[in-house]
């Protein structure tokens, strides 16, 4: 049995990727894989642990292993990257279509609330947060083959993603 090519979810913290990511691996028949979640269980220790203790250099340079790990060894999946992937990962449409689900800052700043703020550290500090995002928009787009309006109902946005993908092949 051929595996199904992997879909690759991108956009800053917040934008959804893991929600949709979800409902998404349902709708195609795929597994679900966090890659936050995959280096945190390769490092025995949370994201947000890492950046203490190592560094973000150190967090990057296991991003940067995940996705070769994942462009080697993944098939049939959705998964949902850490907003900063993009930007150490020079070709992620090495590992599968690239979607990237795109959202105003100020969108982005209603869905953290001060929890989930927490666990990201690059969110400890709002004005650091924009000048982030400003820089990664760019990053984002170039690294997209799917851009979608990830401002609105999951249903809809899983829609616009199917139809893309249809229009893909
Ligand atoms: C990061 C985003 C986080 C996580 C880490 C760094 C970033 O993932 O990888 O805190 O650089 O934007 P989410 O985008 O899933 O929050």
């Amino acid at each position: 049995m051929k595996c199904a090519e992997n879909i690759v979810l991108i956009g800053f913290m917040g934008a959804g990727k893991s929600t949709v990511g979800r409902e998404l691996a349902k709708r195609t028949g795929r597994f679900f894989l966090d890659a936050d979640a995959l280096i945190e269980s390769a490092a025995g220790r949370e994201v947000a642990s890492i950046f203490k203790q190592e560094g973000e250099e150190a967090f990057r340079a296991l991003e940067k292993e995940s996705a070769r790990w994942m462009a080697e060894c993944v098939r049939g999946s959705v998964i949902s990257t850490g907003g900063g992937m993009p930007t150490v990962v020079k070709r992620l449409k090495d590992i599968g279509i690239v979607v990237y689900l795109k959202l105003p800052f100020r969108k982005i700043v209603e869905r953290i609330d001060a929890k989930e703020r927490a666990g990201r550290p690059l969110f400890a500090d709002m004005n650091r947060a924009e000048e982030l995002f400003e820089k990664r928009e760019r990053i984002y787009e170039e690294q997209a083959q799917i851009t979608v309006d990830a401002d609105g109902p999951v249903e809809r946005i899983l829609e616009d993603i199917l139809k893309a993908l249809g229009s893909l092949r």
